[in-house]
């Protein structure tokens, strides 16, 4: 079976952090979302990857390569504009016709494993076959309505939604998806909904059947889920030290300091990771915190924040906390006594007295 990653879109719901670059390389416990995809896929045993991408073309290119990397084939497929998923999926029909796939949602993090979904596909005879989550806001997502093995209704971010069985960003889907895609009419918003598509497939009567996890996953559409799957992951992590630690620093049972991090006089709590060749000195890092590769902390507390590649910060006494620093960025201050919180983009300076 072979893979389809939709990551074409203009994430705009995540800015700042999106102007300088896709939002699937934005980094979750210092590993960027679409690695844990190619990771899931791999671990299935799918290793025909094709990336949906739009604009960012280059980027997807140059970080994901041939798929090497991982030990899989990767090609990626132009969407000239992001006209929906349905848009996305119809794509890839040249590579994909008489096959069937799994699609996943470039910027969904799930930790239901693709192979038990495929397997289910298999076992039930469906023609395609949607992961589902039970959620609490069910506006913000695709939602389907169910009888016995089937899904009978699917609306996208329904106004008034019956039931909470949310659509989760993996689906099996089978080669009529493309003759389905064909038959549908852009959204009131203006997308060709894949909700839609598999929609006409019910409506032709195909089995499209599901499965309904317990497992967590996250949609990394907008900032504070960013914050929620980096703090989710965290949870996880086993502690490994590969860099170094002294100076009467403490460090919590789970925390991973890379290889060439420099830790020193500082505390670290669990569930923080200290990138490669990262150096935080005199500082209290407190529990779900990820400092990016290369990055410098000194004299400073955070707790529960995402500080990504190659910054400086210095001073931060009264403290950051759900916070996200992008890429480059530099903080030297140190006014005030409260905790505060910042969400800032790629290479900003921010400097207090
Ligand atoms: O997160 C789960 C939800 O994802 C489902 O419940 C919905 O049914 C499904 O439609 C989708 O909704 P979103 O509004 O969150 O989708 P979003 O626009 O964020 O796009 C999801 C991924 O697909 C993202 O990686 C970008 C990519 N994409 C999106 C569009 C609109 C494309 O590759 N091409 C596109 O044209």
């Amino acid at each position: 079976m072979k893979g389809l990653i939709l990551c074409g879109g203009r994430g705009t719901r995540l800015r700042p952090f999106t102007y300088a670059g896709a939002k699937h390389f934005l980094p979750v416990a210092n590993k960027p979302v679409v690695y844990y995809i190619i990771e899931a896929l791999k671990r299935a045993g799918i290793e025909d990857i094709y990336v949906v991408v739009g604009e960012r073309e280059k980027e997807f290119r140059l970080k994901l390569g041939d798929g090497d990397k991982w030990c899989v084939s990767i090609e990626y497929i132009r969407q000239h504009s992001p006209l929906g998923l349905a848009h996305a999926v119809m794509s890839a029909e040249g590579r994909l016709r008489g096959e069937t796939f799994v699609t996943v949602l470039g910027d969904n993090l799930i930790m239901h494993s693709i192979r038990d979904l495929v397997e289910h596909h298999i076992a039930t005879g469906a023609q395609s076959t949607i992961l589902l989550s039970p959620v609490e806001d069910p506006r913000r997502f695709g939602m389907a309505t169910l009888k016995g093995r089937r899904i009978t209704g699917l609306v996208e971010k329904p106004e008034r939604p019956a039931g909470n069985n949310a659509i989760v960003g993996m689906y099996v889907l089978s080669s009529i998806i493309f003759d389905a895609i064909k038959k549908i009419k852009p959204s009131a918003r203006g997308e060709l909904e894949l909700t839609d598509a598999i929609m006409e497939m019910i409506r032709e009567g195909y089995l499209v059947g599901y499965k309904v996890t317990g497992e967590w996953w996250s949609d990394v559409g907008r900032p504070e889920d960013l914050l929620a799957a980096n703090q989710r992951i965290l949870k996880g992590i086993k502690g490994i030290t590969e860099g170094s630690i002294i100076s009467n620093s403490i460090v919590g049972e789970k925390v991973m300091v890379e290889k060439g991090a420099l830790v020193k006089n500082s505390v670290i709590e669990d569930f923080v990771v200290i990138g490669e060749k990262a150096v935080v000195k005199g500082a209290h890092i407190g529990p779900y915190t990820s400092i990016g590769d290369g990055s410098s902390v000194t004299d400073t507390n955070i707790k529960n924040s995402i500080i990504m590649k190659n910054c400086v910060l210095e001073g931060m006494h009264r403290g950051l906390d759900m916070s996200i620093i992008g890429e480059g960025s530099i903080i030297t201050e140190s006014m005030g006594k409260e905790t505060t919180s910042m969400w800032i983009g790629r290479d900003s300076i921010i400097k207090g007295q």
